[in-house]
């Protein structure tokens, strides 16, 4: 496994390999690995020739005053992770080759961007699609892989891909979890021991949200299912809990048969956000 931080230098590693015509995957991440990382990089194993990952904390999706400075940076032990789990090419910028001093553009997805996670963190989605848009460019990958926990971001995503036509397949993989259903996250790792069983209300306010489907009611009885539990869970002040489309994320139609319920709370002080498919019928 190669770890570079040259953009151009990597660009050129990569385009080794297409010529040698083989299909490339990105794994775009901002280091702190976890289980749901690995998979992402084992899917990517799976389907592709060249997998590369990228690990860069990317300072324009901090808003001030949220967690840029104590985002965990674990280098030594991402490293590892990424070559246990087959990537070939790690790209690990700095800043400065991430951004110029001069630096006049941003990549902005007007409408997907407006609810939810975009209303509660205003800005943080042109940090990321942004600086995916560079990844992208950068890598010149075929697929590219995210996780569906972030499930506002892969949409957005998706939509920029088709907007600026990328011409790259963005693959979305299903949420790893804790065996007690915590859904993995580089942020667990600031939850004290207490904070981390509150944590659980999210999953379980997700499960309750199945249950309901499976048992026949409605988006707007389910929703305000979750927003009860997750309103008398102790430690737990909650941003949202929805059920919506979940392309528009927008409210569901009256016949609407997917949907996705999305979660997002405080425990102390850290943001934890999770999601669910569910089946109406
Ligand atoms: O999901 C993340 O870790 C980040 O938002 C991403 C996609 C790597 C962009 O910085």
């Amino acid at each position: 496994m190669i770890v570079e931080s040259s953009p151009a230098r990597t660009r050129e590693l990569v385009r080794e390999h297409r010529r040698g015509g083989q299909h490339i995957a990105v794994v775009p991440t901002m280091g702190a690995l976890h289980a749901g990382h690995v998979s992402l990089i084992e899917a990517a194993r799976e389907e592709c020739d060249c997998v590369v990952a990228t690990i860069f904390v990317n300072p324009t999706q901090f808003a001030p005053g949220e967690d840029f400075e104590k985002y965990p940076r674990t280098l030594e032990d991402d490293l590892a992770r990424c070559e246990a789990a087959g990537a070939d090419l790690v790209f690990t910028p700095q800043t400065s080759a991430m951004y110029a001093d001069d630096a006049q553009t941003t990549v902005v997805v007007s409408e997907l961007t407006k609810v939810l996670e975009g209303a509660h963190r205003p800005s943080h989605f042109d940090g990321v699609t942004t600086v995916v848009a560079k990844l992208f460019h950068i890598t010149e990958p075929d697929r590219a892989y995210f996780g569906q926990k972030d499930f506002q971001q892969q949409l957005i995503i998706r939509q920029m891909v088709g907007d600026l036509d990328f011409g790259l397949q963005i693959v979305t993989c299903p949420i790893i979890r804790e065996p007690d259903g915590l859904a993995m996250s580089s942020r667990n790792r600031y939850l004290s021991a207490s904070q981390r069983r509150q944590s659980l209300a999210l999953h379980q306010a997700l499960t309750r949200a199945d249950e309901l489907a499976r048992e026949g009611a409605s988006a707007g009885d389910i929703q305000q299912e979750m927003r009860q539990i997750l309103g008398t869970a102790p430690g737990v002040k909650p941003d949202y809990a929805v059920v919506v489309d979940a392309t528009t994320l927008l409210e569901p139609a009256g016949d609407q048969k997917t949907v996705v319920a999305l979660v997002a709370a405080r425990v102390g002080d850290t943001r934890l956000i999770d999601n669910q498919i569910l089946q109406l019928r």
